[in-house]
């Protein structure tokens, strides 16, 4: 598996100047099988009100953000990971989006807000699960859930090989925790943050791509850059960390279930 993380500025409410730099850096991201872009890549992140953010948000069924992202996939014949805000009904949601040639085949719905998201997005509404692409076991998380260990083991426990993570990480330390996550559940992370700065806020870059043990494949500076790394993903599927110590299977759920 070619795996590539695509780490760039989206420019804040304006779709066509995000899809004209993402032109150039799919182009060049085009060997990959699997691209992972950062969180809310369509729009950019902070926005100011809900009808700002209404006004900029997309529905799945009828995304422009999304076509332009099919075509990619079709000529390339790649699958793309993204951060997406959706607009369902009257809702807005920080979701992640995972589609192919083919169109849209999952989505996660973010659970964990950060900060005002919380004054904007609906509470992700949807269950962690797990879905297959190329025989591969995937699985979607988005920035801040980072924080919440259960997201990642629960993912894990339902055999989740590679888990993508679009995000816009803004804490310092957010991700230092990402080798760990991929050690003790002995899974591969791609972690895909964003750079630049939106009026407060400055986003951290380093995005990063973790082994099952904990080692970081690659690790992006703060600058526009794609990483891409080949690995085996079927080595998640090896949970032993000693000849007498399995990763899952020691867990003592009769204690703390
Ligand atoms: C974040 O969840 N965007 C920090």
């Amino acid at each position: 598996m070619k795996l590539a993380v695509v780490q760039f500025a989206p420019v804040f409410g304006d779709l066509q100047s995000i899809i004209k730099k993402l032109e150039t850096l799919l182009d060049e991201a085009k060997h990959a099988d699997i691209l992972v872009l950062p969180e809310l890549a369509n729009t950019g992140y902070k926005f100011d009100s809900k009808t700002e953010a209404f006004d900029l948000t997309e529905n799945i069924e009828s995304s422009v953000f999304i076509e332009f992202l099919k075509n990619k996939c079709v000529k390339y014949d790649f699958a793309v990971a993204t951060g997406f805000a959706e607009k369902e009904g009257d809702k807005l949601y920080n979701s992640s989006i995972f589609l192919d040639k083919t169109g849209v085949k999952a989505v996660y719905r973010k659970l964990h807000l950060f900060m005002n998201e919380k004054s904007i997005f609906e509470p992700g509404n949807l269950d962690l699960s797990v879905f297959e692409y190329q025989e591969t076991k995937l699985g979607m998380l988005v920035c801040f859930d980072w924080m919440f260990p259960e997201a990642w083991r629960k993912l894990a426990l339902q055999g989740a090989e590679l888990i993508l993570h679009p995000s816009n990480l803004v804490l310092p330390y957010a991700q230092s925790v990402i080798p760990s996550y991929s050690l003790v559940n002995r899974v591969f992370i791609a972690t895909a943050n964003r750079i630049g700065t939106e009026k407060e806020l400055s986003f951290t870059g380093q995005s990063i791509i973790t082994n099952t043990k904990g080692e970081v494949l690659a690790k992006a500076g703060k600058k526009e850059e794609i990483l891409m790394v080949e690995f085996d993903p079927k080595l998640a599927q090896n949970k032993m960390i000693t000849p007498l110590n399995n990763a899952f299977e020691d867990r003592r759920t009769d204690i703390y279930e």
